[in-house]
């Protein structure tokens, strides 16, 4: 059930029997000749779905742009910096936490973002920490999971596309998007055909080294069929570590 279609009298009432919530956080940023630009907001977002209607679980507003610095170069990204992520994702978790929420599921489509929302979390739990009123109020309890990292998933995208896999505008992932959104299916030659590797560093170097946009990749094997694998196998697993999640002590 996505929060944005309960009234408020529904969230107090699923509040009196879980304290949980599904947090969608993408990014809005290039991903390479054939992938869309919201590519990763919008698979953690349909995976998050997935796995709220398997877990009966309320599902947030996506955060839809994250930590992109490195992708600025290329026409329509966007970017938090770290410290303004960390400063939504606290306000986001704290306004839950005011309604009784205490167990924040985050289901993460970028990379980027992983080391912001850890330090996210930090900040969070710094906050009751350095608070000497907390006395027995409950501490809002977080967890990230990046759906791509689902073993069920590394399983099928090792299987399906191999060493054209790469760690940017991956095939596995525009497959995601393609079978959510078939109306907006791109074609694209992939020259050379898988991307190079390499570090990341600022803007202009990643433009210098991946010129267009992917890393270690080729999304031109990219199909809706495999998106409907990924998503499923995805959602399943998520939505029952999520339901671990909520009872563990
Ligand atoms: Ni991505």
């Amino acid at each position: 059930m996505l929060l944005q279609h309960c009234t408020w009298q529904e969230v107090e009432s699923r509040l009196e029997r879980s304290t949980g919530i599904i947090l969608p956080i993408g990014s809005t940023e290039q991903h390479g000749p054939n992938g869309l630009i919201g590519t990763d907001a919008l698979c953690a977002e349909v995976i998050a779905r997935e796995a709220g209607e398997a877990a009966d679980a309320l599902v947030a507003p996506t955060i839809a742009v994250g930590m992109a610095q490195h992708h600025m170069d290329f026409a329509g990204s966007m970017t938090l910096r770290p410290t303004t992520l960390i400063a939504v994702l606290r306000d986001t978790v704290m306004s839950l936490a005011r309604h009784g929420f205490t167990r924040f599921y985050f289901i993460n489509g970028h990379g980027g973002n992983v080391a912001t929302v850890n330090a996210a979390f930090s900040e969070i739990y710094a906050e009751s920490s350095l608070d000497p009123e907390q006395g027995n109020r409950p501490v809002p309890r977080c967890k990230l999971r990046n759906w791509y990292d689902a073993t069920a998933v590394r399983r099928l995208s090792k299987e399906m596309f191999g060493a054209s896999e790469g760690s940017h505008a991956t095939p596995s992932e525009v497959s995601v998007t393609q079978y959510a959104f078939p109306e907006a299916i791109k074609q694209a030659e992939m020259s050379p055909r898988i991307a190079p590797y390499g570090p990341i560093l600022d803007a202009r170097d990643y433009r210098r080294r991946f010129p267009d946009g992917r890393i270690g990749s080729d999304p031109s094997l990219a199909n809706p069929e495999a998106g409907g694998k990924l998503v499923e196998a995805s959602a399943r697993e998520l939505a029952d570590d999520y339901r671990s999640f909520l009872t563990e002590a």
